[in-house]
């Protein structure tokens, strides 16, 4: 696991821009993507690059239960505004939050993965631990599944609803071994509201409490933050 810190938010994010273009010119196409505020700088500066995202594939972690790409709070609609407007991929794949099995849907998601072995997954990380949606508890060997958010999810996300009543009650997420998968993971943890769970997960005790705990067992893992040493965190 390398640990890169940063003094401004700018860097952090143009470091992350840096990886993810020297990833794909050392050939990567297949592409695991996350949404929520931190990644939403980081799309706004790939935007600004040349990079090209035409010969590649996409995957995203989740999609809330419920709702359709039309809605305006749907991941696919999150990700058709901050990235796929303007650097579309060959093909993009996301799970069909309103399908109407949903046990076929998390397989056939599942399968879509499998076929298309990702080379690279960008995370986020939840205040309780989470890496898409995969909540405190959930098997380290989890694969597409879907989950009940925790209530503590759902307030987190209800900043980008009208009410917390509108926050989806459930979700579609790749488990915790279908992002173990990917060849390399670059995950962001932004501001001081994920220094606890930083610190819990630099701690390197696995433990199915903390999803993201797994991570410090991958091969192949960048962690980028703003969070200084010497203030908790190792
Ligand atoms: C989003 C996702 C989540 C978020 C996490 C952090 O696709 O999978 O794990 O990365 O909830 O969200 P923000 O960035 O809004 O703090």
């Amino acid at each position: 696991m390398r640990l890169e810190r940063f003094a401004s938010k700018e860097d952090l994010y143009a470091r992350a821009v840096d990886i993810i273009v020297n990833a794909k010119n050392e050939g990567a196409t297949t592409f695991g993507l996350a949404t929520g505020g931190t990644m939403e700088p980081l799309y706004a500066e790939i935007c600004e690059t040349n990079i090209d995202f035409t010969n590649c594939i996409s995957f995203n972690l989740d999609e809330y239960v419920g709702l359709s790409a039309k809605h305006e709070q749907s991941y696919a609609f999150y990700m058709y505004k901050h990235l796929f407007h303007h650097k579309p991929f060959e093909k993009s794949y996301l799970p069909n939050g309103i399908a109407d099995n949903p046990t076929e849907e998390a397989a056939r998601y599942e399968s879509l993965l499998q076929q298309h072995s990702l080379d690279f997954q960008l995370l986020g990380i939840g205040q309780n631990g989470h890496i898409g949606f995969n909540e405190p508890g959930t098997s380290f060997d989890s694969l597409t599944h879907l989950v009940t958010l925790e209530e503590s999810t759902r307030q987190a996300n209800a900043r980008f609803f009208d009410s917390i009543d509108e926050v989806p009650t459930q979700a579609f997420t790749m488990g915790i071994q279908s992002i173990m998968r990917a060849k390399s993971i670059l995950l962001i943890a932004v501001g001081e509201d994920k220094r606890d769970v930083l610190e819990r997960v630099l701690a390197s005790k696995f433990t199915e409490e903390i999803p993201a705990s797994i991570l410090m067992k991958h091969p192949n893992v960048t962690i980028l933050t703003d969070l200084q040493k010497g203030e908790n965190v190792q």
